[in-house]
């Protein structure tokens, strides 16, 4: 199967020498990418600013900003038979981008934030969807109220929810993984790389389950 991957952080600039950020590191992105090579899939690693190396056989396409990300997604996402979304994308950037940089000065500023193009949702709603999508979701609270509205809202197959304070740029993390269909699977605080095997094993047999022998989705989605 051909899996893409999108990992880390996105950066969305206020002037040429700052931007808005958050703390991903991309490790798990990364490792579900490692885990899916290593499992003999192909992949396609779409990847924000990290200090990873990526794995030699993955096609890594490097993006910086939630715009770039999601022109990215969308020329690979048509080839591939399993979409795993783990970035942390930006939610909001900077309504302009001021080309120079902006100066101190001694009274307040304020700015002005839009809303970025939600990448996973704009999957979720393609009509030639033949992929599986799976989203990542990132709580400090509710975590499986909020991950299951994500699911239905976003119209993913499988939604990945973990407690931002336990994994976000730690070596290990806390999931729990929702399907579309209302099953759920805790996994308890483990290593990335050991979840990001389990995972891939997930998402292989769901995608296996879905396509057909032509790789074509099957009715089931509903
Ligand atoms: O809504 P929220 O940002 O918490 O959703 C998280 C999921 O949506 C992740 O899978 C993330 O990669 C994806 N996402 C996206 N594009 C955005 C924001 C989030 O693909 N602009």
């Amino acid at each position: 199967m051909i899996f893409l991957v999108t990992a880390g952080p996105t950066r969305e600039p206020i002037d040429p020498v700052r931007y808005i950020s958050n703390r991903s590191s991309g490790k798990m992105g990364y490792a579900i990418a490692e885990a899916a090579l290593k499992a003999g899939h192909d992949v396609v690693l779409i990847s924000g600013p990290v200090k990873l190396h990526s794995s030699r056989g993955a096609k890594l396409v490097s993006v910086s900003t939630s715009d770039e990300m999601f022109d990215a997604v969308h020329q690979h996402a048509g080839d591939c038979d399993v979409c795993v979304l783990c970035a942390a994308v930006a939610d909001y950037k900077p309504a302009t981008v001021s080309p120079l940089k902006i100066k101190k000065r001694g009274d307040e500023i304020s700015l002005e934030l839009v809303p970025t193009r939600d990448i996973l949702a704009s999957l979720g709603s393609r009509r030639d969807r033949r992929f599986l999508l799976v989203g990542f979701a990132a709580e400090t609270h509710d975590l499986q109220e909020n991950a299951v509205k994500k699911l239905r809202a976003k119209n993913c197959d499988i939604m990945v929810a973990n407690d931002a304070r336990v994994g976000m740029e730690s070596d290990e993390n806390e999931l729990l993984v929702l399907f579309r269909g209302g099953e759920i699977k805790k996994f308890h605080r483990t290593p990335k790389q050991i979840l990001a095997r389990e995972l891939i094993k997930i998402f292989s047999k769901f995608a296996t389950k879905v396509f057909d022998k032509k790789n074509v989705m099957i009715s089931e989605r509903n």
